[in-house]
Formats: C-alpha cells, structure tokens, sequence
C-alpha cells in the first residue's frame, strides 16, 4: 500500500515510525514532513492547507490510503474533499471535526447529552462577558471558541485578570477569529488524563492512556504550550475510572455524534480532569495528541493501518487492541523561549546515538536538514522517548537519552513524569 501522512511535527513522525513497521505498507509519503519524517517517508512540500493539492497528489500517485495528523486540515474538512474525489482517508469529517474545532458546539453537545464536564456560559460580545464576570467566582477559565494551536484557554485568579483576558480574546483577538466567541467555564481540579481512541462512527475504542505537561516551566509553571512531555500508561486512570468513562463519557461521546447525524470516524482524543466527583472532560480533539502519539505509539502492538482501515469501514468489533505490557515517557527538546520567542538555525547533534536502539525514539518536530547536518528550526525541535519495565525505568532512560543530544538553546523541563512518584 501507498500511505500519505498530512502533518510535520513529531506525532506525524511517530506515525510514520508506526507505520513503517506495517507489512501492509510497502511506500511512504508525508505532506510537508520535517527532516526526521523524511528518513522514512519521502516529503512533498504541500501546504496542510492546500486541500485541493493534497487530493491531487494523492490522485496522482495513486494513494491508497491518506492518514491526516494535524487538526487545521480536518477541520477545514479535508476528509470531504478527498471523499468526494472517491479517495480514502482516515479521519473525521467536517461536520464532526467541529468536536475540536468549536469549543462552543463541544460544550452544547455535552450539556446536551449529559456528558459531564465544567459548567460554562457562552458569549458573542466581550460587554456581556465582563458584565457576567463580575458576579463569577475565581478561579474562572476563558477559552477562545476555535482552534488556537492548543493556547486559547486562560485561567484567571481575579475578576482583573478575566477582565483583561477577555479584551486579549475578544477585542485584540489575541488568538484571531478563534476568539470572536468566548466561553466561560467552571475551573475544575484534579489529575488530567488524555485518553485518545479509535472510532468507526458507531463504535469507540480507547487506547492506553496518556498524560501531557501543558506548561512550559517545571512545577507546572509559565505558558501553556502544545505540550512539553508525556508518559504513558497513567497510574491515575485505574480500571474503574476507564469503566466509568467508557459508560458516561466515550460512548455516549459517538452516540450523540450520530444522534446530531455527525458520525465520527478518525481519533477522537478526550482531556479528562478526574475531579472529586468524578471524570468530567476538558476538551475533545478530533486527531492523535502531539506529544501523546510519541508514547502511545511506541507501545501499541496492533498494526496501525489494519485499524485505521477497520474505522473507515465501519468494523471496529474485529478490532482487539493490544499494548505492550510495559511504559513510556517523552521529553520535548525544545528552544529556549517557547513559546514565546526564540532562536533558530542551529545544529542538532547526536542524533546518531538513537540508531538500532530498540527502547529509545527521537521524534522530529521543528528540524530542517542544510547539506547532512539537521539543524532547529521551531519552538519544539525533538521529542526523545525511552520505554521502560515501569515509569520510572522509562523516565529514567528518557532522561538519559536527552543527554545524547545536543544544540544551542536547548531547553527541556526537568520533571517530566514526576507526578508517578506519588503512586509508588
Ligand atoms: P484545553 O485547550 O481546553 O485542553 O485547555 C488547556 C488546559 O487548560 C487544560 O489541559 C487544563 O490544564 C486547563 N483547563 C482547561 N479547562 C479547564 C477547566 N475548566 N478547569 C481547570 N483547568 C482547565
Ligand atoms: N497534547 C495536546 C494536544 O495534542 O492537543
């Protein structure tokens, strides 16, 4: 089979890596790729937004079966373009995107069909907003309506800062037209769970869990960013809370997708916040989280294309998922100053040293090759992943591997996983 990938961060490359394994796949092709991708793939320089040229490559060179990694691609439906062009692709339509792609219809759904998650109110003027804000009790959490690369949520501590944050969303359009409306929800605590699973537009099945470290300094500290590291399996996400969330959360999820005739097909990822009264869910994506793929890949034993196949086709019930019995955790190497401002073109060394190592992965993400020398070119540069027996094996080998690679202004968070320590 010829695959396209779309995408060129490092879930695109743990994808990639995935699929290179398949006997099913005998060529590789990724739109626009990055450097390390291109080591198993060969990249085409198409714009992810470019619908039209990504379906007439895939024509082209007769593609068998396209998997869409990023989020702005299938939002903008290019699950439709290629399906009118009788071409096959994994991934949701449009009109089921829309689960990523408007927090507002995400939210409604779920009041809904009685989903649980934060309470919230939404607003079209940023007048309505503030004057709602006064009464609200702190903290509050604001979220820019569309996708936001990951950024568009604030959590403010006082009636100012919403305030200000309100101007930033609606008025400065900080985040662009993905703020022109705003929600205002309920801050929940408790631990957060990335749960990602694959879904024919009827059935859902959940692979292992993950979980993610949003901000960009230890401690949880400084900017949300698209993710500074993962682990997997969460020790959190017991058998019962999987139960309980495969009852009120992931099927009813599909169900109410179909009951709105938006059947959805592809990866449906669900952010979880396990709160004292229960599972409730943050957010929904339509795609595999980056970096969540770069762990849960690494373990799944299943071939990635058979499922995806079996999505599209509507026969997930001969589907029986298998992970590695085993963990896994992924440090991001990013430049210093993510993600703000930061620094770029300087040369990575030490890429070398992850060659024929059979527990150790560096996923590529901002990388570009001048002559045989890769060099940075983004706020994150490599994801390098180590799987071990148990967490700890895993965060300590991960660890061990970041010291292989080096380049001006690296920077990672020193407390990947720490978190698992609390459950020993
Ligand atoms: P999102 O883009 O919706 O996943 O939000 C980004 C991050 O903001 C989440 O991973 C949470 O850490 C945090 N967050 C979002 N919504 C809430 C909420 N209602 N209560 C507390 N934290 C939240
Ligand atoms: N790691 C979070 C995301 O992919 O949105």
């Amino acid at each position: 089979m010829k695959v396209l990938v779309i995408g060129s961060g490092g879930r695109e490359h743990a994808i990639v890596n995935k699929i290179s394994t398949s006997a099913k796949v005998s060529k590789i092709y990724c739109a626009p790729g990055n450097a390390g991708i291109a080591e198993k793939a060969e990249c085409v320089d198409i714009a992810v937004s470019d619908l039209n040229g990504l379906a007439d490559f895939a024509e082209e060179k007769a593609i068998d079966l396209t998997i869409v990694g990023m989020d702005e691609p299938l939002v903008a439906g290019v699950v439709d373009v290629f399906e009118e062009r009788g071409l096959r692709i994994f991934g949701p339509r449009k009109n089921a995107a829309i689960i990523e792609g408007s927090k507002a219809f995400s939210k409604d759904l779920m009041k809904k069909y009685g989903i649980p998650s934060a309470a919230y109110e939404t607003f079209d003027t940023p007048a309505k907003a503030i004057e709602y804000l006064r009464t609200s009790q702190y903290p509050i959490v604001l979220k820019a309506d569309g996708l936001a690369l990951g950024k568009g949520v604030l959590i403010c501590q006082d009636y100012s800062e919403a305030e200000e944050g309100v101007k930033l969303i609606m008025e400065d359009k900080h985040f662009g037209t993905a703020g022109d409306r705003l929600i205002i929800e309920e801050f929940m605590t408790g631990r957060e769970v990335s749960v990602l699973a694959f879904c024919d537009g009827t059935r859902i099945l959940p692979m292992t869990s993950a979980q993610d470290h949003k901000r960009a300094k230890d401690g949880d500290k400084g900017l949300n960013t698209g993710g500074m590291g993962t682990f997997s399996p969460s020790p959190f996400y017991t058998k019962e809370i999987d139960a309980l969330c495969r009852e009120t959360i992931y099927q009813p999820t599909m169900d109410a997708m179909k009951a709105e005739g938006r059947d959805f097909v592809g990866i449906l990822f669900v952010g979880l916040m396990l709160t004292k009264d229960g599972p409730k869910v943050v957010e929904y994506n339509a795609r595999f989280g980056d970096p969540e793929a770069q762990v849960i890949l690494p373990r799944m034993k299943n071939d990635l294309i058979e499922v995806c196949e079996a999505c599209i086709d509507g026969r997930l019930d001969q589907i029986k998922l298998e992970f590695e019995n085993n963990a896994s955790v992924c440090v991001i190497l990013a430049s210093e100053g993510y993600p703000m401002h930061y620094e770029k073109g300087y040369p990575i060394h030490g890429l070398e040293k992850f060659r024929n190592k059979e527990d150790y992965f560096v996923f590529h993400a901002g990388t570009i090759k001048d002559g045989e020398n890769f060099i940075t070119n983004g706020g994150r540069v490599l994801g390098v992943t180590a799987k071990g027996k148990d967490l700890q094996e895993a965060r300590h080998k991960a660890y061990e591997a970041t010291t292989w690679i080096k380049f001006a202004n690296k920077y990672m968070r020193t407390d990947i996983g720490k978190a698992i320590d609390e459950v020993q």
